[in-house]
């Protein structure tokens, strides 16, 4: 036992201060694969030449859970020997290339982490980032190792028809017994974590293209046979991530042939693997009827993304795995820009803004305050798989979009040409990233404040800046002063000043924006400024300034940090009506209710006598719902209050249950004390004509659904009918999965008894798809909780015949959607939810330890939480801790948490 334990490879932590250069080179690798579902029969044929830069040492590469049969050098028997998990050649020659060849085999269909190589329905995929490879065969399997790949599959030609991995396809053709082989070959060098293979039975959607330089390429979907109605989306969504990245970044599609194909069994939202970019189904397959607004918008900024990451990401990629946030930050923030671009009206853009603001804030800030903080840059880790995390992706983006405020857009497009100049085909850092976008743009504030601009990679926690303003009558100006600290965060106590872009203007009481005189010799700056902090305290003065003006900071969320600034209710009011920044516009409105949510939570212990929302809250909402020319999606933001989670993380000690109530004691003020106006709302925006997933188009059916979904609601307490007959008659009725699934989640929400047919309904209208199943059970998994129905329920959702614990998605739609979205259900006082989720975890963690640590994350915020809870939720951590031989992924999560 204590040897197997060892030969699994006890946990040790990574440190980004140890790299060193590979010691040996793999120049080129010849994959050869005998595709069976039980016994997968690899070849692997590699040339190695020893790095010259380094010392002489052993060739050491990696394995995990392969079978060795054979190894060869130079097509001779040699000796090796295995140190761990790791397969140890000694005596290799001093000089030139020499060639190995390693024999393994795997087995395909026990594989549940679904890493390596693995089967779903019936095909095979590979997932090789971050270190599946190893699972496929032996291999020095880090990024910096880039090599010229060609592949021959051979497989059951009935069963497997379509044969694919990255490149192109140079040969084809039937071998005996009914198999057929296919030959790929690379024109790219790569990193192994790009390795992609696929094959089953799967059928294209395909559409040529002529790019800018008259090069011709194919696109290619791949879906299984009875999903091509639900392709078209995708693809077009890939048409234009190509032409935009062209546009944009000119950065032009290298490959002749470039396809995505979908697969329901995935851990993550989708890989980059070269030319052949492998899906969780959820990221590929809409239509009206199957999908919602959100899954299309969805779609097409994963596709973007996975497509930008073939010139970040893959052209030029990570040294090491510390370094994730080069190519994810970057690349997320190429999809939000994508995304932007894309729309049609300037309002758009901002509403997209806000949501992404809205995820880093209640995903991304309670990390970077919790056990599991970061840096973007990571400075150790034991299980990487745990570091594909909200700062990484999510902070890392805003990272790279204050460089492009610091800069400018077409600063920062000579930014990524000259990255790009300078490491094309390379192994690089965030560091190099940071300094060619400097570089570029020399006269500018990235340029001059590098170094200490690069705190946002080494230090982790989210900086708070303090503001106040101070208006002088007698002198007209005003002065407004700002300082910023950030707290501790795990293994960093003290934290050195952040470069902080701060977009400014200021707004008069009338609304009006006022024109920013810095100097009084100066003309005006216009009536916005970015003024660049960089110490711990400093100040601004506007002269001729001549009423006392409402400041309207951090304009577009320009960065990543809490704000604090003491506004009057009246100075929010003037800014939620006539700030022309949408995004302070917004934040104005959610100010307001976070303030009333905290006011109730703190002076109400009970939460009975809590005031709720004021007068003049609720006369603002009503303002901006039936305002005549703000768009309906920028409406639905400002209508909907903050998250539980979001108003959690603004308190010391939380009590979630009170959380709950008083967010739904607010809601259900907002739907009595508008419900005129949500019917007027509900009727002006129902109607949409016939259907497609464009931003205005969304708006208006999100609105719509908001407006019923709080009609429902008052229809609750006020024992009214004909609401909720409408919404049943809506879900029955419905042309598109939007409306009809808006009207199914105000029942069920609303908890009226008609959401029981509805989802009866629901289910025999959708048995066959997957993924509207998944939203089946995520909606009641997430249903508003009145006296503890949801945790039974979820455990009887577990015993239906359609769960089924080894499909992340639904795992996913019931476990997480339950665990980790829905804390009034979630947070007992009789510790069952906790007690709940300590069985998932470790049921999980036999399963598919990637997804078992995602869900372990549940209590990350644990020591926050008020009694009984948090002794309870101790209680349930140390309940997972005492298993003996949890994986690596999930032990390092407890044991922060823990910690
Ligand atoms: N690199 C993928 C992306 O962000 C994410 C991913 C990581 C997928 C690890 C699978 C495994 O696009
Ligand atoms: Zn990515």
């Amino acid at each position: 036992m204590l040897q197997l334990l060892e030969a699994s490879g006890a946990a040790t932590t990574v440190r980004r201060a140890d790299y060193s250069a590979p010691a040996f080179w793999i120049d080129t690798v010849a994959l050869t694969f005998d595709l069976d579902p039980a016994k997968t029969r690899v070849l692997n044929k590699m040339t190695l030449r020893r790095n010259p830069e380094v010392p002489a040492q052993a060739l050491r590469l990696d394995g995990d859970e392969l079978n060795l049969a054979r190894v060869l050098i130079n097509g001779a028997g040699c000796s090796f020997k295995m140190d761990g998990n790791q397969l140890v050649l000694e005596n290799l020659p001093q000089e030139g290339a020499f060639e190995l060849e390693i024999f393994t085999t795997c087995a395909p269909i026990k594989n549940t982490k679904l890493m390596g190589l693995y089967v779903s329905n019936d095909s095979f995929f590979t997932q090789c980032e971050a270190e599946g490879f190893r699972r496929i065969t032996y291999f020095m399997d880090r990024p910096d190792v880039m090599a010229s790949y060609s592949v021959t599959l051979r497989a059951d030609k009935a069963k497997y028809p379509v044969l694919l991995s990255n490149g192109n396809l140079v040969e084809q053709g039937d071998l005996e017994d009914g198999r057929h082989f296919a030959r790929w070959v690379d024109p790219h060098k790569k990193p192994c974590y790009l390795f992609a293979l696929v094959a089953g039975k799967l059928v294209a959607r395909e559409q040529r293209i002529v790019a800018r330089n008259g090069k011709e390429h194919l696109l290619q979907v791949y879906v299984r046979p009875g999903d091509m109605d639900k392709t078209e989306h995708a693809m077009q969504s890939l048409i234009n991530s190509v032409i935009w990245d062209e546009a944009r970044f000119g950065l032009p599609l290298d490959l002749e042939r470039f396809m995505i194909v979908a697969t329901s069994d995935f851990n993550m939202g989708a890989m980059e693997n070269k030319g052949l970019n492998i899906f969780n189904t959820k990221y590929v397959l809409a239509n009206q009827a199957t999908a919602t607004d959100v899954d299309f918008a969805n779609i097409e900024s994963v596709v973007g993304h996975e497509y930008f990451h073939n010139w970040t990401g893959n052209r030029i990629t990570c040294r090491d795995w510390f370094q994730l946030s080069l190519k994810e930050g970057l690349t997320v923030f190429r999809d939000q820009e994508f995304s932007m671009d894309l729309c049609a009206e300037p309002s758009a853009r901002a509403v997209k803004r806000i949501e992404d603001v809205r995820v880093l804030r209640t995903a991304q800030f309670p990390e970077d305050a919790g056990p599991m903080a970061h840096p973007v840059r990571p400075d150790s880790y034991i299980e990487i798989n745990n570091f594909y995390t909200v700062t990484i992706y999510e902070k890392g983006a805003e990272v790279v979009r204050m460089m492009q405020t610091l800069v400018g857009r077409s600063g920062f497009a000579k930014g990524m040409a000259l990255y790009f100049e300078r490491f094309d085909g390379q192994a690089v850092t965030c560091d190099d990233f940071a300094q060619a976008v400097a570089d570029a743009n020399p006269d500018s504030a990235l340029a001059k404040l590098l170094p200490q601009f690069k705190r946002w990679y080494s230090q982790a926690g989210t900086p708070r800046l303090q503001a106040r303003g101070d208006y002088n009558a007698a002198e007209r100006t005003y002065t407004l002063s700002f300082s910023q600290s950030c707290p501790a965060t795990p293994g960093q106590d003290n934290k050195e000043p952040f470069v902080i872009p701060v977009q400014l203007g200021l707004v008069g009481a009338s609304g009006a924006a006022l024109p920013l005189h810095i100097q009084s010799d100066l003309a005006s700056v216009g009536d916005s400024h970015l003024l660049v902090l960089t110490q711990a305290s400093e100040s601004i003065t506007f002269e001729n300034v001549n009423e006392e003006p409402v400041p309207s900071i951090l304009r577009g969320f320009s960065a990543p940090v809490i704000l604090d600034f003491d506004y009057t209710d009246a100075q929010l009011l003037t800014l939620l009506a006539h700030d022309h920044d949408p995004f302070n516009r917004w934040e104005a409105g959610q100010r307001l209710a976070l303030r009333s949510a905290i006011q109730s939570i703190v002076d109400s212990p009970d939460g009975i006598r809590a005031k709720g929302l004021n007068h003049a809250y609720v006369e603002a909402m009503r303002a901006v719902l039936r305002h005549p020319t703000l768009d309906a999606a920028f409406k639905e933001l400002v209508l909907t209050l903050p998250s539980e989670t979001y108003i959690a993380e603004q308190l010391d000690v939380v009590d979630p249950q009170r959380v709950h109530a008083v967010r739904e004691a607010m809601r259900e003020q907002l739907a009595r004390e508008l419900l005129a106006d949500w019917e007027w709302a509900f009727e002006t925006h129902k109607a949409n004509g016939s259907y497609r997933p464009d931003t205005l188009s969304s708006g208006r059916r999100a609105l719509a659904g908001l407006a019923l979904n709080y009609l429902c609601l008052a229809a609750r307490s006020s024992e009214d009918t004909v609401w909720p007959g409408k919404a049943y008659q809506r879900f029955k009725d419905a042309d598109n999965m939007t409306d009809r699934l808006n009207a199914l989640s105000a029942l069920v929400h609303s908890g009226h008894e008609l959401a029981k047919p509805a989802l009866a309904r629901f289910h025999s209208l959708f048995k066959g798809e997957e993924l509207v199943l998944d939203k089946w059970f995520a909606l009641q998994a997430g249903c508003c909780d009145r006296g503890g129905q949801v945790l039974p329920a979820v455990r009887a959702l577990m015993k239906h015949a359609d769960f089924n614990l080894k499909n992340p998605n639904r795992a996913r739609s019931v476990i997480f959607s339950y665990c980790s979205a829905n804390p009034g259900a979630f947070h007992r006082g009789d510790a069952a939810g906790y007690v709940f989720w300590s069985e998932q975890v470790l049921e999980l963690d036999t399963i598919n330890p990637q997804v078992a640590a995602r869900l372990a994350r549940a209590l990350d915020r644990w020591k926050k939480l008020a009694e009984p809870f948090k002794t309870a939720a101790h209680e349930a951590l140390k309940r997972v801790a005492a298993k003996a031989d949890l994986s690596n992924d999930v032990r390092e999560v407890i044991s922060r948490a823990l910690a």
